[in-house]
């Protein structure tokens, strides 16, 4: 999985343009959702054709998309009939996810957020090991999961393991410590996003300006290289040419344990 990974929501009729460029400048992750009220997964798909016509191949692209319960999609545009079962939701959502993106396989699946009620979790998962059987999707996550007992309940209980766990990095969970520090020690890959957005206040203080000033790299830069440090794959969205060319170049360069150290006690 690449160092960061290129998120797609918000962008609307923009999607396809951006990601085009977001690739072409050096992106080779592509987050998605089978979600339209946040994403237009069509326009992921149109993009990943425009590239493969441009010499960048499927296989070189890692697409992650998501299934979204019910509770987060706009009833009028869900993807898949709201009267049926979970199981059967998540196969129909994903039939769609492969239209969509005029792919058979995604490198990887996410479930957008626990179902509710918690007692619906295994028959999510179920439906999504099935995907993972039929080699469609080449590993499974979940995401929006701050509960470390629910994680541990599903890598305990479940045939085929998580392997990605994508939460917001913001300081009402502590930053994840727990969960991260967990995931560790199970290989499992904690995607951040918020990263950015949730954390002006890291980005304007004292060790992150004057490391930014030291390594000749913007603060955003400083904080991408701190959490690649930590092993998180963040996310990006930029919609901004210079930042996507930020965010590309903030893994080429070391800090010294010290300096990743006075940014770890900024959490
Ligand atoms: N699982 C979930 O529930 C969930 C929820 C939210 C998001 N996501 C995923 O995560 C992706 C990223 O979303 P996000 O919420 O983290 O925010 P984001 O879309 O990455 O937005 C970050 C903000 O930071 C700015 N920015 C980005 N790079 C910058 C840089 N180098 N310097 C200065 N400003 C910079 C952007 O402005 P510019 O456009 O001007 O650069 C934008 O205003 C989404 O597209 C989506 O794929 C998942």
């Amino acid at each position: 999985m690449p160092k960061i990974i290129y998120g797609t929501a918000w962008k609307k009729d923009a999607t396809t343009e951006l990601i085009v460029q977001a690739v072409e400048a050096g992106f080779r992750a592509i987050d998605t959702a089978c979600q339209p009220k946040h994403y237009k997964e069509e326009s992921v798909g149109e993009a990943i054709n425009i590239l493969e016509k441009k010499g960048i191949k499927r296989n070189e692209l890692f697409i992650q998309t998501k299934f979204t319960p019910l509770a987060g999609q706009d009833i009028s545009s869900a993807p898949y009939d709201k009267y049926a079962s979970l199981k059967k939701q998540i196969a129909e959502s994903f039939e769609v996810s492969k239209m969509n993106l005029q792919t058979n396989y995604v490198d990887s699946l996410i479930l957008h957020t626990p179902p509710f009620p918690p007692s619906k979790l295994f028959e999510a998962w179920n439906a999504m090991e099935i995907i993972y059987e039929a080699k469609e999707a080449l590993q499974l996550g979940i995401s929006n999961c701050d509960d470390l007992a629910t994680l541990k309940k599903l890598y305990k209980e479940s045939t085929i393991k998580p392997s990605i766990v994508q939460n917001r990095f913001y300081a009402d969970t502590d930053y994840d410590k727990e969960i991260r520090a967990w995931c560790k020690e199970h290989n499992i890959i904690y995607q951040s996003f918020w990263s950015l957005p949730a954390n002006p206040h890291l980005l304007v203080s004292e060790p992150i300006i004057k490391l930014a000033l030291k390594y000749k790299k913007s603060e955003p830069q400083i904080l991408f290289n701190y959490l690649s440090y930590e092993g998180i794959i963040p996310l990006s969205g930029t919609t901004c040419p210079i930042h996507m060319q930020d965010a590309l170049s903030a893994f080429d360069f070391e800090l010294t344990n010290d300096e990743y150290n006075s940014i770890r006690e900024l959490l």
